[in-house]
């Protein structure tokens, strides 16, 4: 309890990760393990709530936080970001349902994303959340379509295109040709000028996305900069002043041993400066910025734990084989890009704990894409010892392909305050099986 209180204290200080001294969110993973089962993810949401704090604490008052669900759409994790006061940025009517059903207010929740269909409209809509942001002149006329039947005034912004260049410059209203989301600006002014003509539409502002995982806080503040920019260009445009500009997620986390973490004190002293800017500016000066950070609320806060269950030497190079593998944590084997590894339980076991050595650490699939680490340099794990793939908190569970082989979904376990709470169980192949229909013929 008393080490639990200690741990409190430093996850409330910014100090403590999900993983230290062998303990993961404070607990022995074995015990994780036995209880839950492997493979198993695991969520701190004390660390949640900690870079919650952190990030509020860094910005300008007129900045609010909607917490972008594709992250981790787990209704623990959901409730806990609303409890602090978080709203949610939605992209599908699954996830509308998940952040009303974990408690978001309506009226926090923005609905976000291409290809919405009428359904989706409907319940967004009906919901009365609290902006839509409209892709494109044909989705604004299913919306105003859609509002128009409800009866329901349905508040709205218009998302610009983007392209960045790759090394995350971006540029807004985009035109390289592979652009999907948003409108260039002709569009937006004609969707501007519509939307403020139309009794069922009421016109807030602009939704800009940037870039994904951005580590530098000028490079962001630059994009709320541009984006900031866009949207006086419409309210003058239109003569309506802004009351909203999205300017959508990406703040970054480290993944790899070199990278800096994302300087907060730097961003939010970018961002006052940029408040003071426009402050001047009276169809610009009222409006609230809206950031929908996801993966970096949630990534650091969740662990992919796995055992080990076969150990060999290939073509000269260490192999152990998890429980587990890249159809549940896919972001490795799609993005090139490893996480942290870490190997639990070597200090319990006889034997140097300190010894370190190159182990390629894969999962069970057959495919050579299945691959936490190539050569990581870890004590090398024995048969039977658990092995923790880090910053697994975001685009984890949520974007992976559990059914690639038939092998069991991993339950999903929260921890709050030292305390260990299933909140979603395992899936067994038996219970897709069942699912199944063999025709008679
Ligand atoms: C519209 C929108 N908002 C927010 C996010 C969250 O991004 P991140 O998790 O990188 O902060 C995304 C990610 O794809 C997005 O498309």
């Amino acid at each position: 309890m008393d080490s639990n209180r200690t741990r409190a204290a430093r996850v409330e200080s910014g100090a403590a990760g999900i993983l230290e001294s062998d303990l993961l969110a404070g607990l022995e993973p074995e015990r994780l393990a036995e209880r839950f089962g492997t493979p198993l993810y695991v969520y701190d949401l004390d660390v949640v709530a900690c870079r919650f704090a952190a990030l509020r604490a860094a910005l300008p008052p007129s900045f609010e936080v909607a917490y972008a669900v594709k992250a981790n759409p787990a209704l623990a994790v959901i409730a806990r970001l609303g409890a602090l006061g978080a709203g949610a940025d939605v992209a599908s009517a699954g996830e509308l349902a998940a952040a009303l059903r974990a408690g978001i207010p309506a009226a926090r929740i923005v609905v976000t994303g291409p290809g919405k269909r009428s359904g989706e409209l409907e319940l967004a809509v009906g919901s009365r959340v609290r902006a839509v942001t409209v892709e494109s002149p044909g989705e604004l006329d299913r919306l105003e379509a859609t509002a128009a039947a409800l009866e329901r005034r349905t508040p709205i912004l218009l998302r610009a295109a983007v392209t960045d260049d790759g090394a995350k410059r971006v540029r807004l209203i985009g035109g390289d040709g592979a652009a999907k989301f948003g409108m260039d600006r002709d569009d937006l002014l004609a969707c501007g000028r519509r939307a403020i003509d139309s009794p069922h539409l009421e016109l807030l502002g602009l939704h800009a996305f940037g870039a994904s995982n951005v580590l530098s806080a000028a490079a962001i503040v630059a994009h709320v900069q541009a984006t900031l920019e866009l949207a006086a260009g419409l309210a003058r445009a239109t003569g309506l002043p802004l009351r909203l500009v999205d300017v959508g997620g990406g703040l970054g986390i480290p993944y790899g041993p070199d990278e800096e973490p994302l300087d907060l004190a730097a961003l939010g002293a970018g961002l006052a400066g940029l408040r003071e800017a426009w402050a001047a500016d009276p169809l610009v000066a009222g409006a609230r910025v809206l950031l929908e950070p996801g993966r970096f609320l949630v990534g650091p806060a969740g662990a992919y734990l796995a055992r080990v269950v076969d150990r060999k030497r290939v073509g000269g190079a260490d192999v152990a084989i998890l429980d587990g593998g890249i159809h549940h944590l896919v972001r490795p084997a799609l993005t090139g890009q490893e996480h942290r590894i870490a190997t639990l339980g070597v200090l319990g076991r006889a034997g140097d704990g300190n010894r370190r050595e190159p182990v390629t650490v894969a999962g069970p699939l057959c495919t050579g894409l299945d691959v936490f680490g190539r050569r990581a340099d870890l004590p090398p794990p024995a048969v039977g010892d658990l092995v923790a793939i880090l910053d697994a908190g975001a685009y984890g569970y949520t974007e992976s392909m559990p059914l690639f082989l038939s092998h069991p979904m991993p339950a999903e376990v929260a921890v709050r305050g030292g305390r260990a709470e299933l909140i979603r169980p395992r899936i067994e192949p038996s219970e897709l099986l069942e699912r199944q229909i063999l025709p008679a013929w």
